[in-house]
Formats: structure tokens, C-alpha cells, sequence
């Protein structure tokens, strides 16, 4: 385990601040918060999938794995930072959209009850951008509402990873931030753009070949399609059924979970051997995650899934520091008791 056990130093000196996870994934926001030099002490995640991929990178000392909603408050450690990417399903513009309605939405309010148990100074969530206009803007304000009503100051923006996490992947995220105490809150701002230096390239290299299973071949039924529109090797192409879309603005389109349905979902590049699907490894690169970060032992089809499902973790790292140092800030202006 990287830089994670005990209650070490933070980045900056000082000590870490402890950070527990709510739907933990494969530790997307996990590796973020512990990059930025905050201590995990707690993680929860169903999917024993995940869980096996997170205890790869992360090792098996906190992470809890089962339903969350068996999780008795009492169990989990203390923390400064509680995070959650809730389950987004609900949400999103691709999922039927019932929000609250829908068990999957529900589970927010898992959310909302270890916010009550807990009192975590402060909490990073995370979620698709389309929970922002959902039913017209009531489901986020009530999601705001929870957390104010808790005492919290609130704080939110929508960041795309192109744009705002260095990596070439058109994602854009709503991440919320609060603080219970304004202090905190007067020495946080999302974190602002940054130049794009990298390109598919960089991540996708068409000059290494890929695995023989990534391919297509000439007898696959929409080969002929994907050749004739497929001309350049520094675009990302997705088949949309009938059609090939290019997505022409040199990134590569939204990661999404659904790629793990198999089928044409995962992006296509055109390499020098061929065309090609993106590897679940290039997709956790355009994610921004670390090359030695691994997934677990399991089909292709469950590694799609899990790196559709998490975040850019460059972003969560900048929205993680500045949350640090809005901290250390105002605990520098605390007196000493
Ligand atoms: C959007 S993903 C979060 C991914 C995570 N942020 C990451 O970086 O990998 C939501 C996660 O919630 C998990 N989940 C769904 N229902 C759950 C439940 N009842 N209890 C615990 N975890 C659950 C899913 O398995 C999924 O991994």
C-alpha cells in the first residue's frame, strides 16, 4: 500500500486528514484523496468485482465489502472527509431518469444517513452532470438541501476532465464540496482549467500493437463500415448502431459503464495493425489513472465496467487538494487548544 497506513504526514506537513468512501468502485476517488496526501481509513463497495480490483491496488486493510445499506454507523471509523460517487444510474441521461424514485437514487440518502452518523468535516460528491437539471433542478436542490440542512456550506461545479483534469476525455462530472465549518469553505475553490498537453496518442500508442482480441477482422459484419469511415489515427470512433461517429475534437468520448455490455460500446481507434477496440487498460488511462494501477483477474467485459464507472482521477486529485488546503488554512488560523 502506497502512502496510506498509520496516521502519517500530509502533503504540506501537518497530519493527514482521514477520508472514508461510499461507493468506492475500484478507488477512483480513493487514489485522488490519498495522491493529494489524505489518509484512507474506510471504503464500501458491493460489487465483490471492484472490491477485488480495489484490494489490488489498495490492499485489504479497510475496505468493507457488501450492500451499504447493512452498514451500521457504529462500524465506521471517524473521518474528516466522507466522499461518494453515488450510483448515478438514476440520473443520467442514458437510464430511465426516475432519480429518487428509482432504488439506485435512493441510495443517496445512504449518503445523507452516514453524513448524520458521522459528522464528517467535510464531503466530496460526485455525480453525472445531468443530475444538475434532473426533474427540472428539484432533485439537486434537494440534494443540496440535505447538506445544508445538516449544517453544511455548500459548493458545486461541473468540470469536464478535458478541461480541468489534463486528460483527453470529454467527461463532464457535477462534483459537490462542503464544509461544516465556513471557515473551510472560505478557502476552497474548484480547481480552474488547465492545458490539455496530452492527446489519444499518448494514451492509446497506434504505433504498439494491441491484443489479437481487440481487433476487428474482415468478417465481422461491420468491419467494411467502420474501415470507410475510420481514416485517421488521432481520432477515438464509436459505432452507433447503423453509423460510425467520429469524435472530432482530439479526445476521446465519455467512458461510460455500459461498455461492459460488451458489443461495439468501447471506443475504436484505428492503429497501425488494424482497427481496434480501446483495452480496459487505455480506458483507466483515459481516465487518468497511474500505468501501475491493475485490475484484478476477470473478463474484459467487467473491466469495461469498472473504469466506465469511475472517475478522472486528476480531477478528483485538484478538487482534493485545494479541499486539503481550505483546511489547513483554516486550521492554521485556529488557536491551539
Ligand atoms: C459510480 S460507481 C462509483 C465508482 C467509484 N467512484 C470509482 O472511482 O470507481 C458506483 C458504485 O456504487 C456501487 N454500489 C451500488 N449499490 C451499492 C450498495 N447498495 N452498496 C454499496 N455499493 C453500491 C456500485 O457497485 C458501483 O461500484
Amino acid at each position: 500500500m502506497r502512502g496510506g497506513g498509520g496516521c502519517g504526514e500530509g502533503a504540506g506537513g501537518g497530519p493527514a486528514y482521514r477520508v472514508g468512501s461510499m461507493f468506492a468502485g475500484i478507488g477512483g476517488i480513493c487514489l485522488a484523496f490519498r495522491d493529494a496526501g489524505a489518509e484512507m481509513v474506510w471504503a464500501n463497495e458491493l460489487d465483490h468485482l471492484a472490491c477485488e480490483t480495489y484490494r489490488k491496488n489498495f490492499g485489504s486493510e479497510y475496505l468493507v465489502e457488501g450492500d451499504v445499506r447493512g452498514i451500521d454507523p457504529s462500524s465506521v471509523p471517524d473521518m474528516d472527509v466522507l466522499t461518494a460517487g453515488f450510483p448515478c444510474q438514476a440520473f443520467s441521461v442514458a437510464g430511465y431518469r426516475k432519480g429518487f424514485g428509482d432504488d439506485r437514487g435512493a441510495l443517496f440518502f445512504e449518503v445523507v444517513r452516514m453524513i448524520g452518523a458521522k459528522s464528517p468535516r467535510a464531503v466530496l460528491l460526485e455525480n453525472v452532470k445531468n443530475l444538475v437539471g434532473h426533474d427540472e433542478g428539484r432533485t439537486f436542490e434537494s440534494v443540496l438541501q440535505c447538506l445544508r440542512g445538516r449544517g453544511y456550506s455548500v459548493a458545486h461545479a461541473v468540470l469536464n476532465s478535458k478541461d480541468c483534469g489534463g486528460v483527453p476525455q470529454n467527461r463532464e462530472r457535477v462534483y459537490i464540496a462542503a464544509f461544516r465549518d465556513p471557515a473551510d469553505m472560505e478557502g476552497f475553490a474548484f480547481p480552474p482549467p488547465v492545458p490539455l498537453e496530452i492527446g489519444i496518442r499518448d494514451v492509446a500508442d497506434p504505433s504498439v500493437r494491441g491484443d489479437p482480441s481487440l481487433y476487428y477482422t474482415e468478417k465481422s459484419p461491420i468491419y467494411a463500415a467502420l474501415d470507410a469511415a475510420m481514416g485517421s489515427p488521432d481520432s477515438v470512433y464509436q459505432w452507433r448502431r447503423t453509423y460510425v461517429r467520429e469524435n472530432k475534437s482530439g479526445v476521446c468520448p465519455t467512458l461510460t459503464a455500459n461498455m461492459g455490455g460488451g458489443g461495439h460500446n468501447v471506443p475504436l481507434i484505428r492503429d497501425r495493425f488494424g482497427i481496434r477496440k480501446l483495452s480496459p487498460e487505455e480506458c483507466l488511462g483515459f481516465q487518468g489513472f497511474p500505468p501501475g494501477f491493475a485490475f484484478a483477474e476477470m473478463s474484459a467485459s467487467h473491466k469495461y465496467r469498472q473504469a466506465g464507472n469511475s472517475v478522472s482521477v486528476p480531477v478528483v486529485r485538484r478538487i482534493a487538494e485545494n479541499m486539503i488546503l481550505a483546511m489547513r488554512r483554516a486550521d492554521g488560523r485556529r488557536p491551539l487548544s
